[in-house]
């Protein structure tokens, strides 16, 4: 775990860990990794850094010939791991960059495939993002869409507070498109990799031509997110104490009450579902008063309208779409929530609690 994280906090820097070993070597500080490494890989070229597996867990099922078959589709069709085919943006050499870049600061966490399965990931919740379904959070999309390139550079930069995603606001802007055209790429080929495995398992082989149109629909999708955004339903409204009292009843009447409780505080159920990732999913405490798409108003309005896809929040978009003024109601009862955490009104003031009886 230690040298993990000394491993990837040289790698930040620019530093591999093969410059690690010599400056080891050097500094004396370490003569008996330094022996064994020199044992192992003799005084020549820096050990190449290995990849792992190009396809994993989505062909476990398959046949040795079908697994190769499946790899070969991908290769042609995505592009290597390390320069994949762009998804939205044009030019192999930003992805070079992106590939890079992932893999000094995302894969601890992230794993070198996207899959969420990095070195870190097991100690943290909620557990990174295995980007091979192709779906995302927090986005402005509706419920069930492919998010926009803006809202993963947002995330990317802003990071999700509250969790233990961070922030990269240090990356310059080139290496921040880079890597997040580069998390676009891994998600395509993630799914594309399940569609094929799926032909594969069924049919006994994969035709090339049948992969290719799956590949250009799987890319239509993800082309079409723009003209999906959402558009507020009615202008915003003022923060007014009767917004936020409509919005009270609405949390109610909308059951919001019913995943978060009655307090916003998310202690319900032990469990409102599974996710998309097949882990069970919880409410968010809303009076934490931290988001993670975002505190903003504008945010919030898109987590209520659009839901948090891949999750069992639900988008209401639909649902309020005759009465849209009730979306900013929503909006500003969440926002009043205040933190730090008080007693919800249920509870009347001066009570004895058990201690004091
Ligand atoms: C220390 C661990 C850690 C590191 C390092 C990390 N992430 Fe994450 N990331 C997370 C976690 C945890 C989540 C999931 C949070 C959640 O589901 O609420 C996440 C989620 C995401 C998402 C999904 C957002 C959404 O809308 O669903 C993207 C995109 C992302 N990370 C990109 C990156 C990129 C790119 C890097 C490297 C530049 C990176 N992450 C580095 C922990 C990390
Ligand atoms: C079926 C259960 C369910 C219902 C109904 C529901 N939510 Fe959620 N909500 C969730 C879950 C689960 C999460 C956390 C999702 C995750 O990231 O895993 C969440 C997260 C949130 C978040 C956090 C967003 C962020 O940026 O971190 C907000 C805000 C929210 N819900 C507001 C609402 C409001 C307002 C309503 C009613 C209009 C509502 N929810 C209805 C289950 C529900």
């Amino acid at each position: 775990m230690m040298l993990a994280h000394v491993l990837f906090r040289f790698g930040e820097k620019g530093l591999g860990p093969w410059c690690l070993v010599q400056r080891m070597i050097m500094e004396k500080s370490c003569r008996a990794l330094a022996l064994m490494c020199l044992l192992c890989v003799g005084c020549g070229e820096p050990p190449p850094t290995p990849l792992p597996d190009e396809i994993t867990t989505e062909t476990e099922d398959l046949s040795p010939r079908l697994r190769r078959q499946v790899a070969r589709m991908l290769r042609e069709l995505c592009g290597p791991l390390q320069a994949p085919h762009t998804v939205f943006s044009d030019g192999d050499a930003s992805l070079k960059l992106g590939f890079s870049t992932f893999q000094s600061y995302c894969t601890p966490c992230h794993g070198a495939l996207g899959n969420g399965q990095g070195t870190m990931s097991e100690y943290l919740d909620p557990r990174p993002r295995n980007f091979r379904r192709g779906v995302f959070k927090f986005v402005s999309t509706p419920y069930g869409s492919k998010p926009l390139r803006n809202d993963l550079l947002r995330t990317v930069r802003h990071g999700l507070p509250g969790t233990a995603m961070p922030a990269f606001a240090e990356l310059n802007e080139k290496r921040l498109a880079a890597v997040v055209d580069y998390v676009l790429a891994l998600a395509v080929r993630g799914e594309l990799e399940i569609v094929l495995s799926q032909i594969a398992f069924d049919e006994d082989e994969v035709d090339p031509e049948l992969a290719a149109e799956m590949h250009e629909s799987l890319l239509e999708v993800w082309r079409g997110a723009d003209e999906q955004a959402i558009q507020p339903l009615s202008p915003e409204l003022p923060m007014t104490a009767a917004s936020i009292q409509a919005g009270r009843s609405a949390f109610f009447l909308e059951g919001c009450a019913g995943c978060h409780g009655a307090d916003g505080r998310g202690r319900t159920r032990d469990t409102v579902g599974d996710d998309a990732w097949g882990r069970p999913s919880k409410p968010w405490d809303l009076t934490l008063g931290t988001f993670r798409g975002g505190s903003d108003a504008e945010d919030l309005y898109l987590r209520i309208a659009g839901g948090i896809s891949g999750t069992p929040m639900p988008g209401y978009l639909a649902t309020l779409q005759e009465r849209p003024e009730t979306l900013w109601h929503l909006v500003h009862f969440v926002r009043s929530l205040p933190p730090p955490r008080v007693l919800p009104d249920t509870t009347p003031p001066n009570v004895p609690t058990e201690d004091t009886n």
